[in-house]
């Protein structure tokens, strides 16, 4: 089940996305007493992170203490880079958030060597995620969209892209000239709901592509991700000015 929501500001799409943020985890915990989330990097997401952890009544409603945090992908380098998306998400939310350190599950991308990271996260994820013997499930997936289409770290014409038993890989991306560790989209297709969040006049292109195109491609990653749950594309007005508006 697709829904797009289009906000009229980036603020505005930051606070409506921290509303669905609440949403999801909050029934998620009610069901199951726990909720997995994995985490976007890049920059878009700055604004959802703070708004969660420093505005009202957002703050109160996420239940922190019942949340795991993991990351959907990671870039190749050590935790305090300010290219991380840890750094990203610990300064803009978790530090200021009552989450226990033990629930924050951080790639350890500071091993210079990727396919051992990769791995390890791997078997985090196998380890501290609930799953009855088949894939583990994460209660939300938050995504972002690169302009070339791919989302975590999985890049057009990629390795990881095409993986369809791992759930975490390494991932060399020629483009970028770096070691990436993503999410595949076996885990991400698991996930009970993905939430894209997609900001700014850059994107408008390929976010029509993507959401209007007539047929899935490989060259655009982003339209692979298709959930048996829920699938929830968030977009401000400037990103969304390509799209027809949903019938509301
Ligand atoms: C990353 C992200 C990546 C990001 C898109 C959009 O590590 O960079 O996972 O997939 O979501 O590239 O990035 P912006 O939000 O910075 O536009």
């Amino acid at each position: 089940m697709r829904r797009i929501h289009i906000s009229a500001t980036a603020d505005d799409l930051s606070v409506d996305a921290a509303q669905e943020f609440v949403r999801v985890t909050a029934d998620a915990v009610k069901l199951r007493s726990r909720c997995y989330v994995a985490l976007a990097g890049g920059s878009t997401p700055r604004g959802l992170y703070r708004a969660l952890a420093n505005t009202q009544p957002l703050r109160t409603q996420v239940p922190w203490s019942r949340i795991e945090f993991f990351w959907s992908d990671e870039r190749h380098v050590p935790p305090d880079d300010p290219e991380s998306n840890y750094r990203m998400a610990s300064e803009t939310m978790l530090a200021a958030a009552p989450v226990p350190p033990t629930q924050i599950h951080r790639v350890r991308a500071e091993n210079p060597d990727a396919v051992i990271v990769g791995r390890q996260y791997e078997e985090e994820i196998l380890t501290d995620v609930a799953h009855d013997g088949g894939m583990p499930r994460f209660d939300l997936m938050l995504l972002g969209l690169g302009t070339d289409g791919h989302t975590a770290s999985l890049f057009p014409g990629t390795t990881a892209l095409a993986e369809r038993r791992r759930l975490c890989v390494d991932t060399w991306v020629e483009r970028l000239k770096t070691h990436r560790i993503t999410m595949t989209l076996p885990l991400i297709n698991a996930a009970r709901a993905v939430m894209f969040v997609v900001s700014g006049a850059d994107k408008a292109s390929i976010a029509r592509d993507v959401l209007q195109a007539d047929s899935t491609a490989a060259d655009r990653p982003a339209q692979l991700v298709q959930p048996d749950g829920e699938l929830l594309w968030m977009l401000d007005d400037e990103a969304a000015r390509w799209i027809n508006r949903p019938v509301s």
